[in-house]
């Protein structure tokens, strides 16, 4: 069910975008996806009979870092130009149907980074809307196409571009020197929806009602009269696959939710509530905080806070899942990052992520991933599509050891009390001050320290609250958030008032890196 767009058998126009150097192979598939076209991440040494038998409408060659005159720089099987496939190059992309093609790539002196502006001619069919004359694009090359392959024309140059674009409609072959995907190519958007669906033909129906539809028809087919079971954590990937799952086959579904006590305050209500009560699923709702705490006794070492969590969520998980008579299907919340994230680091193989939701490899289920094939912002359509709550669809990432690594020390019920109220009142002031979408995350974490104050005519001595607040695309990186001073005195000053047993707040002004984003 992995291989076909959306997860099902029908037949669905398909772009392969091919894989020359990752920096900027997500972003053209995510920008082929919003033509509403489906596209996939392939590598690039596949041999062209692997790349017929995905069966694709179009083929995009992605940009890469390396020059096709070096020894060992990337290349196509040539058999790819015989498929009758239309395919549109990218910057080394280009360079190198240039190169294989008949064309000529020289050595620039210098390279061209960065925004330039393109001189478009005689506009052929890519750069129709952006119409001739100049137009502000974003290039990242040194190497440049000198002479286009016989036969094509050439449609657009740069200042140190003379073939910033070329076609051939006869060849069926496309290319531009320049980014098309980034949002500094203003007429990149067009351009690609150009390739997809005036030059591939594609429908440009690919929408998230379709890939509901056809998730659900490949489900069914999957997991037949069996019973599947999914291990909620209260994220959104794992709440919109149960949703998803739950459309296919209804009460053949059993959710579990183990509440380990170190939520955030009010989620574990939450998750019942969008589950039992709107969603009408079946919901195992384990309340183990007890465990943990007992667990959690003197523990102060991050790594073994972390695993004593892991370890007892899983024995736990594995108990509840014991009960449940054959059951033989496990619903994963895998998205498209992690699939291509592990297909990258074994080109050839793509493996599905056995561990996300850290449970253990040796389960023995069969498992259902049916948003293996989606960016984490489909996802979130997806889940509003299917009814989820705003609640649960826009939730912030939350590690999978909770509240515990957002205490430095040892965590008791007491102090995941005040952990909570701070950081419910560091979430609502974001809420409402209507940060919530552009925030990454934003959280309080309370360190193991005491320092004196003053309140009222009274000498306190207690804990601080840290607020940490980041900005990210994807928590590989992360900057601290430029959050409005008002806004923060603002939180500071209710938390003081009004969570017991803590006299100052301070705000993290740490990037990623040096910094992580969680304090443990
Ligand atoms: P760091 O702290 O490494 O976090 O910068 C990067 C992102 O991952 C989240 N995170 C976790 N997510 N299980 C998870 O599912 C975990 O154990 C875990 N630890 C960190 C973190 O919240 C941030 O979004």
């Amino acid at each position: 069910m992995t291989d076909t767009p959306g997860g099902s058998a029908r037949a669905t126009d398909r772009i392969l975008v091919v894989d020359f150097g990752a920096q900027y192979a997500q972003l053209i598939a995510r920008r082929v996806r919003e033509a509403k076209v489906f596209s996939e991440i392939v590598p690039h040494d596949l041999s062209a009979d692997e790349y017929a038998a995905r069966r694709p409408t179009g083929i995009i060659f992605s940009g890469g870092p390396a020059s096709v005159h070096v020894d060992g720089a990337p290349r196509i099987d040539p058999g790819v130009y015989d498929l009758g496939v239309p395919i549109l190059g990218i910057c080394y992309g280009a360079q190198l149907i240039a190169h294989q093609r008949g064309g000529v790539v020289g050595r620039n002196e210098r390279g061209e980074y960065g925004r330039t502006e393109l001189t478009v001619g005689d506009a052929g069919t890519l750069l129709a809307d952006a119409g001739s004359g100049a137009h502000p694009v974003w290039m990242s090359h040194f190497d440049a196409i000198t002479d286009a392959p016989a036969g094509a024309t050439v449609t657009a140059s740069s200042p140190d571009a003379p073939v910033a674009a070329f076609e051939s409609a006869e060849a069926g072959l496309y290319a531009v020197q320049f980014h098309p995907e980034v949002h500094h190519t203003p007429c990149g958007q067009d351009l690609l929806r150009r390739f997809v669906l005036d030059v591939c033909g594609c429908a440009g129906d690919w929408t998230m009602s379709s890939v509901i539809e056809s998730s659900v028809a490949a489900i069914r087919e999957q997991v037949g009269d069996g019973r599947a079971i999914c291990g909620l954590s209260g994220g959104v990937d794992s709440a919109v696959a149960a949703a998803l799952v739950h459309e296919a086959i209804g009460d053949q579904l059993i959710c579990v939710f183990v509440d380990t006590g170190l939520m955030r305050a009010g989620e574990g209500e939450q998750v019942v509530d969008a589950f039992e009560k709107t969603q009408g699923i079946e919901l195992i709702h384990v309340r183990a905080a007890e465990r943990f705490f007992q667990k959690l006794v003197g523990v102060t070492d991050p790594e073994e806070k972390r695993k004593a969590i892991g370890e007892l969520f899983i024995r736990i998980f594995e108990d509840a899942a014991a009960g449940i008579a054959d059951a033989r299907f496990l619903v994963q919340g895998t998205l498209y990052p992690d699939v291509i994230e592990s297909g990258t680091k074994d080109a050839a193989k793509i493996k599905s992520h056995h561990n996300v939701g850290g449970l253990p490899d040796d389960m023995d289920f069969v498992l259902v991933e049916p948003l293996r094939n989606l960016f984490k912002d489909e996802v979130r359509s997806v889940g509003t599509e299917l009814g989820l709550p705003d609640e649960i669809v826009w939730r912030q990432p939350f590690p999978g050891p909770g509240l515990g690594v957002r205490i430095i020390g040892e965590v008791t019920p007491e102090t995941v009390s005040v952990l909570q109220a701070a950081d419910r009142i560091v979430r609502d002031e974001i809420s409402a001050a209507g940060l919530e979408r552009e925030i990454w995350q934003a959280f309080a974490v309370l360190p193991d320290i005491r320092s004196v104050g003053v309140m009222g005519d009274e000498r306190t001595y207690a804990r601080p609250v840290i607020i940490r607040a980041v900005t990210s695309e994807d928590a590989m990186t992360a900057d601290w958030a430029r959050l409005p001073h008002d806004l923060l005195e603002k939180m500071s000053s209710r938390i003081i008032n009004e969570v017991d047993g803590v006299n100052r707040v301070a705000y993290d002004i740490t990037s990623k890196p040096p910094g992580t984003i969680e304090w443990e």
